[in-house]
């Protein structure tokens, strides 16, 4: 009897102080928020008539935003028809070519963003306005992205958040919602594949394979909120950002100004732009796959420099191949490989940097960078050879002193049976 009562003692105090901890951690929220219960998200999860896309976790729930931040209205009635009137500036669903507009409301000023986050940009709308995107938007175009399409409208979270839509490996997929609608990109004369190319490029691979978050998404290239195909002249400043030496020689060179007087793509006149691969020594030279054959023929200067610095690239290939191919006998004969192995680290660097040397389509400065690297390479080649003879020196030397070992063994049995048949015979 006794223990019942305690029992019951017990169970009321719980929830009592489980009550109350709820109680108070509501009101903190509140107090937070300055504001009383928000009516329309209680309705609207009471009709289940919650939006498609709702997830409690965005980030405009979190930062105590109610339903009518966005919809307007009055969050503090819990009649629907005074809580959705017009009169209190209610809007219902917005219109596809309002939303910017509704979103640049706080995303645009400028004080009142800071007082959630610093240093957050408030430059969305302005920009996406510049877009090709926003520009056929304002000319009633209904198929182009705003701000919903990206971010959606109840499940935006955090960009850094690896479940928000713009997080870097989510957003090819974003993208490819519009782009990969073959039906919808070909009234524009678009091709509806970027992300398949993508995908099988080296930076698709880094960034959706390996992870590489270094690699560049969608929106590396083409603007986040300005998204447009880099212009012509911009296309080497935009994969510049990642490959600053390519661009700085390019740039510097003699083509560069051609290129742009002629309308040529930059960087992806000769490297592609979604399907960009993994380059190699065909690319230049006299080669079926070679680039320079594109626009230079037999008997040009172009012509002529590409093949000379193929010639140039092969001849240390091949020195390093050679060396390389003698490390690795050293190695596997357990001789001494320590400096070899620094040696041919550095003729690779040199191989690799002849490669961005291309660039400058400079015979002489490419020059400059194999002939060291055939220097190097040939020094760690002798040193190889070296340690090989020596091998085989000390092969030798072991195989000379094994056979007169076993020569003299040979003559001691001998000598020690001949004295044994002597003692049984004496
Ligand atoms: C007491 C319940 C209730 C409250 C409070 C309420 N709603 Fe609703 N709301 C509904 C119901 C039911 C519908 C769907 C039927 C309709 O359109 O009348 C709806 C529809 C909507 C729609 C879609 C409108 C359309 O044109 O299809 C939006 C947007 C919306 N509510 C936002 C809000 C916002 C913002 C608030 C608070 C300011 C709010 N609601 C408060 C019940 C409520
Ligand atoms: C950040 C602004 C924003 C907030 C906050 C917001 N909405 Fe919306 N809502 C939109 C926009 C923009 C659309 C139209 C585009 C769309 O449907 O994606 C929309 C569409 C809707 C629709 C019609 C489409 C559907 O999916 O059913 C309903 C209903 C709705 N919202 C209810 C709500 C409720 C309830 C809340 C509070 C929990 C809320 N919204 C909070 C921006 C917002
Ligand atoms: C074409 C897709 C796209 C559209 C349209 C778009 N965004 Fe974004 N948005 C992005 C991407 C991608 C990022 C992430 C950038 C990054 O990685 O830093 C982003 C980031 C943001 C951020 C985080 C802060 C910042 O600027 O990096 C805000 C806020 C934002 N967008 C608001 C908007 C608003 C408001 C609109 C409509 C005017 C809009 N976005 C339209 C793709 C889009
Ligand atoms: C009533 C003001 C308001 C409106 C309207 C609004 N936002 Fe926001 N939004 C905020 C605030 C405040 C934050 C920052 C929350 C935080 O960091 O705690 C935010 C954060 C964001 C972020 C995350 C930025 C980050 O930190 O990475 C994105 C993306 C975003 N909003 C997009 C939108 C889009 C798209 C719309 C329109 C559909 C919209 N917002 C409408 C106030 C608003
Ligand atoms: C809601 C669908 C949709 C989404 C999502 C979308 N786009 Fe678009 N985008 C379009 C449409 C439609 C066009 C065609 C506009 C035109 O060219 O007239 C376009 C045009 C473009 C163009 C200009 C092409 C040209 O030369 O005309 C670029 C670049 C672009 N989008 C990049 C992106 C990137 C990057 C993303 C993701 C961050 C993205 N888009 C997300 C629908 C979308
Ligand atoms: C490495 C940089 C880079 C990446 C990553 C990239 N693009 Fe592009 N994109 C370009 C360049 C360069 C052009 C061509 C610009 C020109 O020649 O005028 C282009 C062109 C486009 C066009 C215009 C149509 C065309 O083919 O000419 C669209 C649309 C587009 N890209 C969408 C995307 C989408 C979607 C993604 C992600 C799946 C993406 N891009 C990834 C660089 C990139
Ligand atoms: C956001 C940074 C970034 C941008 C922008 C970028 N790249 Fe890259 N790129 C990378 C990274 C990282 C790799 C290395 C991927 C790997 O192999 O792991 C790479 C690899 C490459 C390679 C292969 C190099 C090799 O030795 O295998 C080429 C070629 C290339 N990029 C060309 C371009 C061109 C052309 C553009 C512009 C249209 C561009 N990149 C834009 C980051 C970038
Ligand atoms: C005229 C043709 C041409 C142009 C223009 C061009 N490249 Fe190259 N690129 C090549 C060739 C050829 C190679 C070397 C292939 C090899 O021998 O492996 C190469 C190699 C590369 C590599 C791999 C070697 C390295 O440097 O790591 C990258 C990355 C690269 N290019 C980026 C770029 C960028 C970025 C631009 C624009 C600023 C650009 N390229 C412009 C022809 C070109
Ligand atoms: C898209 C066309 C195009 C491609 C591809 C191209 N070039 Fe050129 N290049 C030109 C034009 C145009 C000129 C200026 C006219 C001329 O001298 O032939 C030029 C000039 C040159 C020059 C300067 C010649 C002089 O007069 O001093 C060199 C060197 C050169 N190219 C090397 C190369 C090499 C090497 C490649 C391949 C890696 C290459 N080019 C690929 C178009 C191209």
């Amino acid at each position: 009897m006794r223990k019942r009562f305690y029992y019951i003692i017990i169970c009321l105090i719980t929830s009592l102080s489980l009550f109350g901890f709820n109680l108070s951690d509501k009101n903190e929220d509140k107090a937070k928020a300055g504001k009383k219960e928000d009516h329309c998200i209680t309705c609207h999860k009471e009709m289940e008539n919650m939006p498609k896309d709702f997830s409690e976790n965005n980030v405009h729930l979190h930062a105590n935003l109610t339903c009518a931040s966005c919809h307007g209205g009055d969050p503090n009635s819990a009649d629907q028809e005074s809580a959705m009137n017009p009169a209190k500036g209610f809007i219902g669903i917005p219109k596809r070519k309002d939303i910017p507009k509704l979103c640049g409301k706080c995303h645009s000023n400028i004080d009142y963003m800071r007082t959630y986050q610093p240093r957050i940009a408030t430059d969305q709308v302005e920009q996406y306005y510049t877009s090709m995107h926003g520009k056929k938007l304002l000319a009633g175009d209904e198929n182009v992205a705003e701000c919903t399409s990206c971010h959606t409208a109840h499940n935006i979270m955090p960009v850094k958040d690896p479940r928000s839509t713009v997080y870097k490996l989510n957003i090819p997929n974003t993208c490819n919602k519009c782009h990969g609608n073959t039906d919808m990109m070909k009234k524009y004369n678009l091709p509806g594949n970027p992300l398949e190319e993508y995908t099988k490029s080296v930076h698709g691979e880094a960034l959706l394979k390996n992870k590489d978050l270094g690699a560049p998404a969608c929106n590396d290239c083409h603007g986040n909120h300005g998204a447009m195909p880099p212009g012509i002249t911009s296309i080497s400043h935009v994969c510049g950002i990642c490959h600053a030496s390519n661009m700085e020689y390019f740039n510097s060179s003699k083509m560069a100004k051609v290129f742009q007087e002629q309308d040529f793509h930059g960087c992806e006149q000769c490297h592609g732009n979604h399907a960009i691969q993994k380059p190699n020594d065909n690319m230049i030279g006299d080669d079926k796959e070679s680039k320079c054959n594109d626009c230079h023929s037999k008997g040009d200067a172009g012509f002529d420099a590409s093949v000379k610095i193929k010639g140039l690239l092969v001849n240390l290939k091949n020195k390093y191949d050679d060396a390389n191919a003698k490390y690795l006998e050293v190695k596997q004969k357990g001789m001494n490989d320590v400096e070899i192995g620094f040696l041919l680290q550095d003729a690779k660097q040199a191989l690799i940097q002849s490669r961005t040397l291309i660039h400058t389509f400079d015979t002489a400065k490419v020059g400059t960078r194999t002939d060291d690297g055939i220097g190097i390479s040939e020094k760690a080649s002798v040193l190889a050879q070296k340690e090989i003879d020596e091998y085989y020196t000390r092969r030798n030397g072991f195989a000379a002193a094994t056979f007169a070992f076993l020569i003299f063994a040979v003559a001691l049995y001998f000598k020690i049976k001949e004295k044994n048949i002597k003692k049984k015979v004496g």
